[in-house]
């Protein structure tokens, strides 16, 4: 196949292609798993997570051969033309086409006003904001050629009701926020472009710094009017509802139980 298609190239008849950044685990590999389960040949990006990455397309492939692949890179490529180039490539040649992009690679740590980095600007920004539109760009040409879509993982606190102790990670939410609905105009009519904003799906990992203890977990389920933390298969099926709506573009859907109607800005 030549790259990138030609706008006149036939939509491919063959099982959809979806990618999904930062789908070693949690909600990434969660959605990686209903997709597959769904028919689609499926792309799982990781940067740290090889063995993770690996043993899930080891599952998926058993399941059925070849339909399964992973892409180790940190996603920092975006930065340099010169590296973001072989990344596009990369994913084209996995299985020659792409029909939905999922952005869901992040990174999320408290960034308090008074001590802020620019290191952590650059990283969460980078994550958060930047890797999402450059990457939307440089996919275009595909996503356009199989009438494709892309699903943004947002956040509940993107807009209106910022994560106290989270400036950073709030402002480049919102800005990736504003990247769906701005994408959702300048991509249509040939790909649709929409978010989900998560409430609280999936706990910070017990090893990780952000880890949260009993009464704090406690707390979250009891501002959660559907009185539970949500599961990655909840996002899973917002993802695989908004790839099949074909009618449906700029669109930010909640899934939370409710979290956000009973917030006005709080932490954990
Ligand atoms: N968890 C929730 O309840 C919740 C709530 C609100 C919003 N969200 C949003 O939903 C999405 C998924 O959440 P999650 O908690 O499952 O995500 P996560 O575990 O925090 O992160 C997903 C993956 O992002 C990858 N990543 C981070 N920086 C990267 C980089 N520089 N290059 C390549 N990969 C990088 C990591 O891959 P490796 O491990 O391979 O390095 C990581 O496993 C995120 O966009 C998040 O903001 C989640």
């Amino acid at each position: 196949m030549n790259y990138p298609p030609k706008h006149s190239d036939p939509i491919s008849k063959l099982a959809p292609v979806m990618l999904v950044t930062g789908s070693a685990k949690r909600i990434g590999a969660a959605i990686i798993q209903a997709a597959h389960q769904q028919g689609y040949r499926v792309i799982i990006h990781c940067h740290h997570s090889q063995l993770e990455a690996d043993s899930l397309a080891e599952a998926l492939n058993q399941i059925r051969a070849a339909s399964a692949v992973v892409i180790v890179v940190d996603l920092a490529v975006v930065n340099r033309q010169t590296t973001l180039n072989p990344f596009i490539q990369k994913i084209i040649d996995a299985f020659g086409q792409l029909d939905v992009l999922v952005h869901n690679a992040s990174r999320f740590y408290p960034t308090a006003v008074g001590h802020l980095t620019y290191d952590q600007w650059d990283e969460l920004f980078l994550t958060n904001a930047k890797v999402p539109l450059l990457l939307s760009q440089a996919l275009l040409p595909y996503l356009q050629a199989q009438h494709g879509c892309i699903i943004s993982l947002l956040d509940i606190h993107a807009h209106d009701k910022p994560f106290s102790g989270y400036i950073i990670y709030n402002m480049a939410k919102a800005a990736q926020r504003m990247m769906v609905q701005s994408l959702a105009l300048d991509m249509a009519p040939y790909v649709r472009v929409n978010g989900i904003a998560p409430g609280v799906n999936v706990l910070p990992e017990t090893d990780s710094d952000q880890a949260l203890d009993e009464q704090q977990q406690h707390r979250i389920v009891a501002s959660i009017p559907m009185q539970r933390i949500g599961t990655p298969d909840d996002i899973a099926h917002c993802v695989l509802y908004l790839a099949q709506a074909s009618y449906i573009t700029g669109e930010i859907i909640t899934v939370d139980g409710g979290r956000s109607l009973t917030l006005a800005g709080s932490n954990h």
